[in-house]
């Protein structure tokens, strides 16, 4: 698969059109918590999803919610469209794997503790609203997830083939496919439209273009990937390095990030309501 294959990936469906509608709504000033809900409850599953997210450990709520209006209202605008986006992606794209050697479970596992740890870190070295961390690493590997949905024998491939060799995955997508799950990630996530900031986080967690700069969403996902991984959270065995670079942009040494270990597991035990999504 050639990089002219992208129009492949055009064929991957568009979220729910409610989606986009809620996204449109939320660069509207005037919008009010009814009229946000009013969009929301179209979909029942959604608002069940949405309810249980809430009223769960990780919000630790006092009492409990019971519509969406009283969630926006309590929480939020940016904090329900980012639990939207998520719970549509996870709903969307749970279930079996395609390719024999990927597991989707084990996929959106290492995706929610990289979540936590996002969030954990965005929050302690105060670089990005905390929700939009959680969720910026909850898709950052989205795009392993459409090549195992449209393109399950390439990937297949590139599994096989990362297993044999013992290299790193990253790398034998790009042998197969000629680009990575980070650039089909940011692909998609942009024709999602999501916003630029979490599209540009999923595509250069792995790195920056060349000459490009890290950006602090995209820094705080590569170093809570690097951290979950060391932690035993990940797909495949290879141990990667933190990039000095995003350290740097964040401020921050590996030592500050090797520190807050505990903070990542407990976060992660918290967001655990997430994985009832995916199934
Ligand atoms: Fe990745
Ligand atoms: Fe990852």
């Amino acid at each position: 698969m050639l990089r002219e294959d992208l129009d492949r990936i055009d064929a991957v469906p568009m979220l729910p059109e409610m989606v986009g509608k809620i996204l449109t709504m939320m660069d509207d000033p005037n919008i009010s918590a009814v009229q946000l809900a009013n969009v929301v409850s179209k979909d029942q599953s959604l608002v069940s999803s949405i309810l249980r997210i809430v009223n769960s450990a990780y919000y630790g709520l006092l009492w409990r919610i019971t519509s969406v209006s009283q969630a926006v209202v309590l929480l939020g605008f940016r904090t329900i469209r980012n639990l939207v986006l998520a719970a549509t992606v996870m709903n969307s794209f749970g279930g079996r794997a395609r390719a024999g050697s990927f597991n989707r479970g084990e996929h959106w596992r290492h995706s929610i503790a990289c979540a936590a740890a996002t969030a954990v870190l965005a929050k302690k070295w105060k670089s990005a609203p905390a929700d939009e961390a959680f969720l910026t690493g909850l898709v950052h590997d989205i795009g392993r997830v459409i090549m195992d949905q449209y393109f399950p024998e390439e990937f297949e491939e590139a599994l096989v083939l990362a297993d044999l060799e013992g290299k790193a995955l990253l790398e034998t997508e790009m042998q197969i496919f000629g680009l990575t799950h980070a650039e089909i990630g940011r692909h998609v996530a942009r024709k999602w439209s999501f916003p630029d900031g979490i599209v540009n986080g999923i595509g250069d967690h792995h790195g920056p273009a060349t000459e490009g700069e890290w950006e602090a969403l995209a820094a705080l996902v590569h170093v809570a990937d690097v951290m979950v991984r060391r932690a035993g959270l990940a797909l495949g065995q290879w141990q990667a390095d933190l990039s000095e670079d995003a350290l740097r942009v964040l401020g921050h040494s590996e030592e500050d990030a090797e520190a807050l270990s505990e903070a990542f597991m407990e976060e992660y035990q918290r967001s655990n309501v997430f994985e009832d999504l995916i199934s």
